[in-house]
């Protein structure tokens, strides 16, 4: 027995050490994208495959295995101590993460709120091959945009300035936002220390604008940030956490959100897709539904009302007595109207001939709206005269009603009509 568990505990530890191992950063393979090179049909191909060999703090780089494949044609060493291009889950996921990797130019910025960033110049820091790459994990919905630099013509990479956030964030209706942004700046650069900015701007159908731009060296907000929108500046400095709260998802916040986090020279900017999905709500008229003649033809509408996107599948779902629900398609659908807050509502009609065999024994009508925020539905007894024969509950029900009935019937007969008459002669007696 203490065999068997000694065999246990050294199967785990060895577990725990491969569990370590696999925390080391694997090897990120990424797109090299030359710049858009005016040359014809001699130009060179404008991808490049490449592998980005990363070495976190305390951990080794992953091994050599990745170089086999013969596509990769330029492999760098990333210095990134905090392990910023390094996806956790990276080696359970079933998606490779999609990097871009390409020069960067560092340039002063004459932003108000970034120019206080580049009085220190360092020309000769910044003498130096800068690149910049973008990591987008799908299975995370995370993204990451570094700038990077190399001693002038060598592979080795200096991570200098990383932005991560979440790409992707769904919210419903009312509910406080968090739009993630994460930075971190290499604190061995001399460019770091010196201060940074951060500015959100919100990008929809081809139209910009700024929501919120902060100098982080003079502690300044330009302008006024928008309504409804936070950032703990605290936070800010304490953890480079610039992270955007909007506290009260509505429907024109949907849309992309751009976060730029700026070092003097540097920039690195990561984009964020808001989706304000909300389902709508449903209702039936008229309900309940009026007691049917078989053959009389029947009239229902299905009005689904503050929802958006504005995506919407409506129908209608018979189920009969016995239980078997079926389809009676999608009804006449009416256009999308759109409410003062923005949210769409859309009905349907549906005609009901009862002296269909298939809708003359009744049931339950179901109107159902499929959402991207959800499906819901709603229901109303479909009840025809006849044709519904009465359930054996129902039946029941009657009988004992019927029971109950003439029992209190006996019972008040029986205390008040024996006296009545009785009275009613002694005084007639008396009279006479
Ligand atoms: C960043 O700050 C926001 C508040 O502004 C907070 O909700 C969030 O949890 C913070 N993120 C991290 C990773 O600490
Ligand atoms: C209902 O259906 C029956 C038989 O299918 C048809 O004779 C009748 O005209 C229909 N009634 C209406 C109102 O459409």
């Amino acid at each position: 027995m203490t065999n068997f568990w000694s065999i246990c505990n050294i199967f785990l530890l060895c577990c725990l050490v491969q569990a370590c191992h696999s925390h080391s950063c694997p090897g990120l393979e990424c797109w090299y994208m030359n710049e858009k090179a005016a040359g014809g049909l001699a130009a060179p191909p404008s991808q490049v495959k490449s592998l980005l060999r990363i070495k976190t703090k305390g951990h080794r780089t992953a091994s050599l295995e990745d170089l086999t494949d013969p596509s990769i044609l330029r492999v760098y060493t990333v210095a990134d101590p905090e392990a910023t291009l390094c996806h956790r889950s990276r080696r359970s996921s079933t998606r490779k993460p999609h990097c871009e990797l390409s020069r960067f130019q560092p340039q002063y910025s004459a932003l108000s709120w970034a120019s206080s960033l580049s009085d220190e110049l360092s020309p000769i820091y910044l003498q130096a091959d800068w690149f910049s790459a973008t990591v987008q994990d799908l299975d995370e919905r995370r993204g990451t945009a570094s700038i990077m630099r190399a001693p002038t013509e060598t592979n080795e990479l200096d991570v200098v300035l990383s932005v991560t956030t979440t790409t992707v964030v769904q919210s419903r209706l009312g509910e406080p936002v968090l739009l993630q942004c994460q930075f971190w700046a290499n604190p061995a650069s001399p460019l770091s220390g010196s201060g940074f900015a951060v500015e959100w701007r919100y990008q929809s159908h081809g139209s910009g604008r700024l929501l919120l731009a902060y100098d982080g060296k003079s502690d300044r907000v330009f302008d006024s940030p928008e309504e409804g929108m936070k950032m703990d500046f605290e936070e800010l400095h304490r953890n480079g956490n610039a992270s955007l709260v909007l506290q009260e998802a509505q429907v024109h916040h949907s849309g992309m959100y751009i976060c730029m986090v700026y070092l003097p020279h540097l920039l690195a900017q990561v984009t964020i897709h808001l989706e304000v999905a909300e389902p709508p709500s449903l209702s039936i008229h008229p309900s309940p539904l009026p007691l049917t003649a078989p053959g009389q033809s029947l009239t229902v509408h299905c009005e689904a009302s503050g929802f958006t996107p504005h995506s919407l599948e409506l129908s209608w779902d018979l189920k009969d007595p016995d239980g078997k629900t079926r389809s009676l398609g999608p009804g006449h659908l009416t256009g999308h109207k759109q409410a003062w807050d923005g949210t769409y509502s859309q009905g349907t009609r549906l005609e009901l001939n009862t002296s269909d065999p298939e809708l003359g024994r009744g049931g339950e009508l179901t109107c159902v709206a499929k959402h991207p925020g959800g499906t819901r539905r709603a229901s109303v007894a479909l009840r025809v005269i006849g044709f519904s024969t009465p359930s054996l509950e129902d039946s029941m029900m009657m009988l004992a009603v019927a029971l109950v009935l003439y029992g209190l019937i006996k019972f008040v007969s029986w205390l008040f009509l024996p006296s009545g008459p009785a009275e009613a002669v002694e005084t007639e007696k008396k009279e006479n």
